[in-house]
């Protein structure tokens, strides 16, 4: 089968490549193998294959084939496997390599996909859904029941849009922030009921206190990181919390710790590297909550382009050109 891999960690351009690989085992007692027909370049895959240099390293054995999301037809069921079945539509996640033409998984890490459902969306059902799933809980947490401003960071983002819908769903009183005025114009047109700030005005400071009604954040949250993120914390009430969940920005953090232990303020790391330690229920219901989502609101899962496999180096050029609205789809085999 054809599939993407690297040998070495390092700037995606560099390192990754398209060659022939061995097809995955054939499934074992509770497997299932997977004909992979689309997955999705998420800033994680790509923050993975450069091997998270400006965090903790969590480097894995290489030469590796990245993804961990997609969705396809099953091929063939190992023994025991009873919910699915060989031609069935199947969106999974968290399997690594689906940026193969195949993969061979447990069958609970499996999901059919619902018919009205189609392969694009079908393709980023899980992990954006499951993210924004995390999201909520830590905002819930962190509110406590009051009902004070939450700000998010790359509001443009396929995960800040389905935050943007949940907050309006739910009436979370949400401030979003973006790096540009086109991306802010867009935005505003795509959530008018929500107040949309560009960090690229000189006084965006000054208007994130307005948009929180003067008294500052309760909550914000960061997926840029780096330099940005002392200047967010700035930005909290006192007793706030800054929740990071990402880090697309560059430059270190800076963090004043009297600030920190006076304005009694939290800051705290989610990742949905931690969703599998949920309880198979639980589990359960996210993943149903995922699947409900994609049927519901379809337009909440953009796509922003689509590349074969023989393209991903164009494919990964797109996943960070400025201005791209929802997620890069890798392609093939044709269904
Ligand atoms: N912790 C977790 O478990 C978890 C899970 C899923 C996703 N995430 C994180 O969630 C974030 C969004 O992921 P996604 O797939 O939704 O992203 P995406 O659709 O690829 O969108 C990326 C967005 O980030 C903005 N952006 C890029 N670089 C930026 C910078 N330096 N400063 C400010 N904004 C910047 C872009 O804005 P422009 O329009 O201006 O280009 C774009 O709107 C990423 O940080 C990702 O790693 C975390």
């Amino acid at each position: 089968m054809r599939a993407i891999t690297h040998d070495r960690y390092g700037d995606p351009g560099r390192v990754l490549s398209l060659s022939e690989q061995p097809a995955p085992a054939a499934p074992e007692a509770g497997q299932v193998r997977v004909r992979v027909l689309s997955r999705p370049i998420h800033p994680g895959d790509l923050a993975g294959v450069e091997g998270f240099s400006d965090g903790p390293r969590q480097r894995f054995a290489t030469p590796r084939i990245p993804g961990v999301e997609g969705m396809g037809v099953i091929e063939t069921v190992g023994k025991g496997v009873r919910d699915l079945r060989p031609g069935q539509r199947v969106a999974f996640f968290p399997v690594q390599g689906a940026w193969g033409e195949a993969v061979t998984a447990p069958a609970g890490l499996v999901v059919p996909v619902p018919e009205a459902v189609s392969d694009e969306t079908a393709a980023l059902m899980l992990v954006n859904p499951l993210t924004l799933l995390i999201l909520l809980r830590a905002v819930e947490d962190a509110r406590h029941g009051q009902s004070g401003a939450v700000v998010q960071t790359a509001a443009g983002s396929s995960v800040g849009k389905l935050v943007s819908a949940a907050a309006l769903r739910q009436g979370i009183p949400l401030v979003n922030l973006v790096r540009g005025t086109t991306g802010a114009q867009s935005l505003r047109q795509r959530f008018p009921g929500l107040a949309t700030i560009s960090t690229a005005d000189a006084d965006w400071r000054a208007q994130v206190r307005d948009a929180t009604g003067g008294r500052g954040a309760q909550v914000v949250l960061d997926a840029v990181g780096g330099s940005l993120t002392g200047e967010l914390a700035g930005l909290l009430a006192d007793g706030g919390t800054l929740i990071a969940y990402g880090q697309l920005g560059s430059g270190s953090t800076s963090l004043e710790s009297l600030a920190l232990t006076s304005r009694v303020l939290t800051v705290r790391g989610v990742s949905i590297l931690r969703w599998m330690s949920r309880t198979p229920e639980e589990r359960a219901e996210d993943i149903a909550f995922a699947a409900r989502l994609a049927v519901s609101a379809p337009e909440l899962f953009e796509v922003a382009a689509r590349y074969d496999l023989a393209d991903f180096a164009d494919a990964v050029g797109h996943v960070r050109r400025p201005g791209k609205s929802g997620t890069v789809l890798l392609t093939g085999p044709a269904s």
